[in-house]
């Protein structure tokens, strides 16, 4: 895969003394100044179209031991410079980003220290990012972080779409409400079991806000590399997020040593929510692609055996009880629990399934390794040793079967959190996937964290996130880690990570069930650091149906299941749901066999978060277009104009959409599918069901469609 750069344009144009300097973003939309004040502290503001965005906003760090990098800094040189180019992703929403943007570094030395900070902006057309830089200096060397103070100073009582501060877990439903309600609400929100809440102001990135004047700002970071996660603390009187660092075991932020840089703090800013969606900020503020051979990373799409271990129908372990400890057990004396689902004959029903329609790479099966039994029990130094098969799981037979038919099986690493135990078996492991034809990995960290007391996001378990996925790479293995730190678009420089969960995702349709609004908020804040393995696909929706006691239900129509291949972009898309529940409606099921996982461009139709979204994207190889819309839970009618097809030709569009009795708890599995000809001239008007939504597929129309009638939805 050639990674070309086809613009790049970088002028130093000015330097002078760094007091206070103001630049704009490329086209002139956008102006930031940084400026120091009285006592010496550093601060920024940004303007977007002449009116204050993000008023006068401190920066700085706290640190342990030593004096605060806070104030009393004096300025030295400014150097401006603009940045132009062009590059390709080895995967993405598009084959072309561009990555335009003028820059500010400031020199900055604290007078009575003699310590160095620079501070570099960045400011796009869409944006801006900023971080801290140390230089290798005499006076700093080593520091420990009592916490980061980067300020957002907002201008009003703005709309925000958050999920409450945790140090483990992003597990939650988006909260819409107005900033001064967080307090109030974030107690209600929390998490009763793996969470730590910091305090009841405290939110995570991305957090998308609105103001009243339309202005939209995503808050979030780029490039989070030996750093802890950084998540937000409010202050209504003075209307300031402040940066709060994920701590560690003992209370610690971080420890950086110079010369290092932080993450870039991020924040996209528009008045046109579509531009939210189609913004590359956080993956231009990350490193080009460290993978000087990236023909083995490939977009995939998958099955599993895996809802019905979900929704309780089977179970990951083999043996009956638990609290066995491993090192203990010999399989070949327990008594199977009869409800083992990654078994041979099972995994064969998979694969003969998805095998049957040649679109599907592979087949994810999870509980296929010894070590259930205890997986997050006391010993967690001895569960998983992740090479050794269940007794009733013939590995070499499966992959070789899998293979024939034109697939391979998908490992799966639960790791239970032991990192010790991951870390110290990831060779083996890996090397045990080269050996037995695997190339991609989903990973998994739940529960508490050994080494105990530190958190899914601190800075040891980032590093030991970037350490599996650069590891993983060595061996040509892509990555899907779910319960990890949520991405910060790193993948453009180790695009094997090809997935991330980090969210709310489809699993929670097992566990109680998920607001239907939430899939219109996620691509605005957690897609914005890359994608998620959201595993849509549900066409069954009331889990009872199949698993008696589960007595959940999908809140989503069918067709609003269909919309996620393309409103929630990923490399890697999951047809989640089990083969019985395809052949119900295997007509519908066509439109996930067809939607791609590989796309030249995309468009972004009509957005607004907490509402609506609807994208259109074209296949990267072939000509068709692909339409997801999803709404919230509110019926609405969205014209659809097709205006992104070639001006010239004719196509034939099939539309997957909700009949208007769908709806997402009374009738959700009630769709049609019409067909009919379209042109770049038109325009349907689509019904989406309260938690519905359609899909598109569109082909060239042939010699053979002559006599097709145009497209006619009501
Ligand atoms: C949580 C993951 O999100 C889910 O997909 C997985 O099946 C379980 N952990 C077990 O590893
Ligand atoms: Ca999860």
């Amino acid at each position: 895969m050639k990674r070309v750069t086809i613009l790049i344009a970088l002028v130093a144009t000015l330097a002078t003394s760094a007091m206070a300097q103001t630049i704009s973003s490329p086209n002139g939309q956008l102006s930031l100044t940084f400026a120091l004040t009285d006592n010496g502290t550093p601060t920024y503001a940004v303007d977007f179209k002449g009116e204050p965005v993000i008023l006068p906003s401190a920066l700085g760090l706290k640190l342990n031991g030593t004096a605060d990098l806070l104030d009393g800094f004096s300025a030295g040189e400014a150097v401006k410079s603009t940045f132009d180019e062009v590059w390709e992703p080895v995967w993405g929403e598009e084959t072309h980003i561009r990555n335009h943007y003028n820059e500010l570094l400031v020199r900055l030395t604290q007078t009575a220290t003699g310590r160095q900070v620079n501070i570099r902006f960045r400011l796009f057309n869409d944006g801006y990012g900023l971080r801290y830089e140390f230089p290798r200096q005499r006076r700093l060397t080593y520091m420990t972080i009592e916490d980061e103070r980067t300020e957002w100073a907002l201008t009003g009582d703005h709309k925000a779409f958050w999920i409450p501060g945790d140090y483990s877990s992003q597990e939650y439903e988006y909260v819409e409400s107005r900033l001064s309600e967080i307090g109030e609400l974030a107690p209600l929100y929390k998490r009763k079991s793996v969470t730590t809440r910091f305090s009841d102001w405290g939110v995570q990135t991305a957090l998308t806000l609105k103001t009243d004047d339309g202005v939209y700002i995503t808050i979030h970071e780029a490039a989070l590399i030996d750093y802890s996660c950084m998540h937000l603390v409010y202050n209504p009187e003075t209307k300031v997020f402040t940066s709060w660092l994920t701590p560690d075991a003992i209370g610690n932020k971080g420890y950086i040593q110079t010369p290092c840089t932080t993450p870039w703090r991020t924040a996209v800013i528009t008045d046109d929510a579509r531009e939210l969606l189609a913004s590359r900020l956080t993956l231009n503020l990350n490193e080009p692609c460290k993978i000087e051979d990236t023909s083995w990373i490939k977009p995939v799409k998958y099955m599993g055996v895996w809802w019905e271990l979900i929704t309780n129908k089977n179970s990951w372990a083999y043996a009956k009880g638990g609290n066995i400890k491993l090192d203990l057990v010999d399989y070949s004396k327990l008594e199977p629990n009869g409800r083992h689902g990654a078994n041979t004959e099972n995994v064969k029903r998979y694969i003969d399934f998805a095998s049957k329609w040649g679109c599907f790479d592979q087949l994810l099966v999870e509980g296929w390794n010894i070590g259930w039994e205890d997986w997050n029990g006391k010993q967690k130094d001895y569960v998983f040793d992740f090479v050794t098969p269940y007794p009733d799981f013939d590995l070499p037979e499966l992959q070789k079967y899998a293979n024939e038919k034109g697939m391979r099986l998908m490992m799966h690493h639960e790791t239970s959190s032991s990192i010790r135990n991951y870390e110290r078996r990831m060779d083996k492991a890996y090397q045990f996937m080269v050996d037995n034809g695997y190339n991609a990995v989903k990973s998994g960290y739940v529960g508490h964290i050994v080494p105990r007391g530190e958190y899914h996001y601190g800075q040891l378990m980032n590093n030991h996130y970037q350490y599996a996925v650069e590891k993983a790479a060595e061996y040509k293995i892509m990555v899907n880690a779910h319960e990890a730190v949520r991405p910060t678009g790193i993948c453009r420089t180790w695009p094997n990570l090809i997935g991330n969960e980090s969210a709310r995702g489809t699993e929670y349709q097992s566990f109680g069930g998920i607001h239907p609004q939430h899939v219109t908020i996620l691509p605005f804040t957690r897609l914005q650091g890359g994608p998620m393995d959201y595993t849509p696909g549900i066409f069954c929706m009331d889990l009872s149906t199949f698993s008696p006691k589960n007595t959940s239900k999908c809140n989503s129509t069918l067709a609003n299941q269909l919309a996620l291949y393309v409103t929630m972009y990923s490399p890697l898309q999951m047809a989640a749901d089990m083969p019985e529940n395809y052949e119900r409606y295997i007509d519908a099921f066509q439109f996930i066999v067809d939607v791609p996982v590989e796309w030249t461009e995309s468009r972004y139709l009509s957005a607004e978060p907490g509402d609506y979204i609807v994208i259109a994207r074209k296949d990267k190889n072939s000509p068709k277009w692909f339409v997801g819309g999803v709404t919230d839970e509110n019926q609405r009618t969205m014209p659809v104009k097709f205006d992104f097809l070639d001006k010239k030709k004719q196509y034939v569009a099939t539309v997957y959409a909700d009949t208007a009795d769908a709806d997402y708890e009374k009738n959700p599995e009630s769709y049609r599918i019409v067909e009919g000809k379209v042109t770049a001239k038109t325009v349907a008007n689509i019904f989406m069901a309260r938690g519905g939504g359609f899909a598109i597929s569109i082909r060239e129309a042939t010699a053979a469609d002559r006599k097709m009638k145009p497209l006619r939805i009501k």
